[in-house]
């Protein structure tokens, strides 16, 4: 299912009105309308007409009307309309009378487009994840990415992937988007006769039907799209592709897992857009963190939301590492941290027979702290535990 977001614009200036143009115009599935104030469109039409998911109104000398039908719409639709004010030299007295009625974000001007962004992107992820759960669905898309080349991305999405279809016993699909190098069919020990790369290039062709023929199942029910085999270009690879592709996975899986790889591109950054969390891989020592950080940033300034993105960090020694974890979350700017141990006798042999971890060593720390944060994630989309007693117990008895 498409996901649009209606974001209505009505702006004072034609020069405001041009700049949100231009950065939402950035943003794949958003529907733009825009207005000038006083130009014979009205804000009081909106209620007959569909609704906006988000409605950017510009301060400079409101008119009274304005005014009311806003405060009207904030009143009638808070859970369905979002409304943010921009302004330049704002009235203070408009701004809190606004702020008051439920506005939900202040952009002065010059508009910091990462802010903008990451708002409107919020929004669109939080409508998606919304429709789904109307639908019966429970999840949402998860994406996995280094922090550095090698730091446990893939090990890690593909086994907390491999346990939410296994013990969690639900639909999954993994995505390898690391076009040039993926292994996971590799380290699944699959041999896919289809790719990824089928969907990505034909993104007019993608519903359902067309993705359940690009997939190859493995044992524990964790279904997969695998990379191509060869070094294939990612040029024709687009924003537009990885969105259509998403939307079909979405709607046919519980939870979707992305491997997405370390290059930040227009497509890989419409995949991160999709995806909340965004589990940012890395070792803790100086150089990774340095790498993280840039990466961060750099997704902000994208206007992916910091706000979903969530560290993991991997190879975790019995000692802490380098930098104390509040020291970690301070430089990078993120709450949510996870801990997963070193264990190379457990990677080494599930890489080596082509079998996810758990299949390989139930009871190493390494596999407990993937599933916990399978459950994490469980829980984080789905809201809710499986019942005591279920699925769980007895799980790590051995
Ligand atoms: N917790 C761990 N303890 C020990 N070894 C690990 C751990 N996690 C991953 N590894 C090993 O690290 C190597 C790199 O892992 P992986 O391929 O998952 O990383 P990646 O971040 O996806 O790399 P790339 O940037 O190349 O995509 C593999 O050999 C894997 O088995
Ligand atoms: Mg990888």
């Amino acid at each position: 299912m498409s996901v649009k977001l209606k974001v209505i614009g009505y702006l004072a200036h034609k020069d405001t009105l041009g700049e949100i143009e231009a950065i939402l115009g950035r943003i794949d599935n958003v529907v733009l309308s825009m207005h000038l104030q006083g130009g014979g469109w009205s804000l009081k039409s909106i209620g007959d007409e569909e609704l906006p998911d988000i409605i950017i109104h510009e301060i400079d000398g409101d008119r009274e009307e304005d005014l009311q039908a806003l405060e009207k719409i904030l009143l009638e639709y808070p859970d369905k309309v979002t409304v943010y004010v921009t302004y330049k030299d704002g009235d203070m007295e408009t701004m809190r009378r606004l702020m008051k009625a439920g506005v939900r974000d202040t952009f002065p001007q010059p508009i910091q487009v990462q802010e903008l962004v990451g708002s409107v992107t919020k929004v669109l992820s939080g409508k998606r994840v919304r429709l789904s759960k109307a639908k019966g669905g429970k999840g949402g898309v998860t994406s996995f990415m280094s922090a550095k080349g090698g730091s446990g991305a893939t090990t890690i999405a593909m086994n907390v992937a491999e346990m939410l279809a296994h013990d969690f016993k639900s639909k999954v699909l993994l995505i390898d988007l690391d076009i040039q190098f993926g292994d996971v069919a590799l380290l699944l020990d699959l041999m896919p006769g289809n790719n990824v790369m089928e969907a990505l290039l034909q993104p007019s062709r993608v519903d359902p039907v067309f993705l359940k023929a690009l997939i190859t199942t493995h044992d524990s029910g964790l279904d997969v799209l695998a990379s191509p085999a060869d070094l294939s270009p990612m040029g024709g690879i687009s924003p537009e592709g990885i969105t259509h592709l998403i939307d079909a996975a979405s709607e046919l899986y519980d939870f979707v897992i992305l491997d997405v790889p370390r290059v930040l591109t227009s497509w890989t950054m419409a995949a991160l857009r999709y995806s909340d969390p965004i589990m940012v891989v890395g070792q803790n020592n100086m150089s990774t963190i340095r790498d993280a950080k840039l990466i961060i940033d750099k997704l902000a300034h994208e206007g992916v939301p910091t706000a979903n993105i969530e560290v993991i960090n991997n190879r975790a020694m019995a000692k802490e590492g380098s930098v104390p974890i509040e020291k970690l979350k301070e430089t990078l700017g993120i709450e949510r941290m996870h801990k997963a141990t070193n264990d190379f006798k457990t990677s080494v042999h599930s890489q080596n027979q082509g079998q996810p971890l758990q299949d390989v060593s139930k009871g190493s720390h390494f596999t407990k702290d993937v599933h916990a944060l399978a459950d994490y994630i469980y829980v984080l989309q789905n809201g809710e535990h499986k019942k005591k007693g279920g699925l769980f117990s007895g799980l790590f008895s051995k």
